[in-house]
């Protein structure tokens, strides 16, 4: 039988909750599927930092190097540590593990409703491929002579070829997987977000590495929209999209708009791959820990199984993987469980148990 072994990291504020849904799922798909799971847990948090000093242990990445893929579950509570301290902990574990690919897909199930209203499941289908090591999360630069009127900040941005290119290489290989599997887009596409008319060399640097890896992929239809424009236009047109590869920030912020466009941050997930697998990958809910809401299990779970889902697919379990996508679709688009993000009571717990039992029902 195949085994995996899994880190858990549930972090902050709700994480724990939504870490037992996770396991339970895993559980689950390990249970019907046939294929074992072990979980290890790991207490990296804001209060081990109060306890400590430091969020992870020093051999946090040696620990971790020792399983086949990390479940995250959210990290920071700045009412404890301060934000950008904290959340040093996720960009340490994607850069130490060359996690260059930011994985966000983007699709709206049947029975969820977006806020914006061009949104509806025929409409939403999109993959955003997010640079996750370098550009401007970098982390670059100083303060200088603070606390004195010439006081001054830098924060420099490095775009290397050998990044940049393999993250758009990664995006249009992923534009010829979907087109084959028959998305939304007629034909491949892979829109190039950028920023090339203002940012003269990092974005006119990024923009090059795209036409360059484009010239491999004569199947898949280019395009090009500058991230301002681009959060427009997925708000008036998310059907025009298939994949999108972005910049590490970029990347952040227009993923943000697509979870609204996806119904909500109870709904968007995000695989950090390393995807020649030398490092373990890390899966997560993209919402934050929510830290008032803390042992209510109101938060919605879904994002958390979402995870979960690109977990498995990512470590070769994909029969159990579309049978997650399966029961959670069953489950939305009979309305009946709904979390308080999208107007109804039902518990975290409630909502993973409909996942779970949706799972069994179809087994
Ligand atoms: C995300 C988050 C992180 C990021 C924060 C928490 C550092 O917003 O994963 O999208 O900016 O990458
Ligand atoms: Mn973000």
């Amino acid at each position: 039988m195949k085994s995996h072994r899994i880190a858990l990291i549930p972090g902050d504020g709700v994480g724990v909750e939504i870490t037992e849904e996770a396991v339970r799922v895993l559980d689950t798909a390990s249970d019907i599927h046939g294929f074992d799971v072990s979980t290890e847990s790991f207490d990296w948090s804001c209060d081990r930092y109060l306890e400590t000093g430091s969020m992870m242990p020093e051999d946090a990445l040696e620990v971790l190097s020792g399983f086949d893929s990390i479940f995250l579950g959210c990290i920071g509570d700045s009412n404890k540590v301060e934000d950008h301290i904290s959340l040093q902990m996720l960009l340490a574990i994607r850069k130490g593990f060359d996690q260059y690919v930011n994985l966000r897909p983007i699709k709206l199930y049947p029975g969820v409703s977006s806020p914006i209203s061009t949104a509806t499941p025929e409409t939403v289908d999109i993959l955003v491929i997010r640079e996750n090591t370098e550009g401007e999360y970098s982390g670059v630069g100083g303060f200088f002579k603070r606390g004195t009127p010439d006081a001054f900040a830098l924060q420099t941005g490095v775009f290397t070829w050998k990044g940049c290119e393999r993250a758009i290489r990664y995006g249009f290989e992923a534009a010829r997987k979907r087109s084959k599997l028959g998305s939304s887009a007629p034909v491949g596409r892979v829109t190039n977000c950028t920023k090339s008319n203002a940012l003269n060399y990092s974005m006119v640097f990024w923009d090059e590495a795209y036409d360059h890896v484009a010239r491999d992929f004569p199947d898949i239809e280019t395009d090009m929209a500058l991230v301002d424009a681009l959060t427009m236009w997925l708000v008036k047109n998310p059907d025009f999209f298939d994949v999108i590869v972005a910049s590490n920030l970029f990347g952040d912020i227009i993923t943000d708009l697509g979870a609204m466009l996806q119904g909500g941050m109870g709904f968007a997930a995000g695989g950090n791959v390393n995807p020649e697998g030398d490092y373990p990958s890390m899966f997560e809910p993209i919402h934050g820990s929510a830290p008032k809401y803390t042992g209510q299990r109101v938060v919605n779970p879904i994002a958390t199984i979402e995870a979960v889902r690109m977990m498995l697919d990512n470590i070769g379990e994909s029969e159990a993987a579309d049978h997650i996508q399966t029961a959670i679709a069953a489950t939305l688009g009979t309305g009946q469980v709904r979390t308080r993000d999208m107007g109804g009571s039902s518990s975290t717990v409630e909502m993973g148990s409909a996942v779970v039992g949706a799972m069994r029902a179809t087994a």
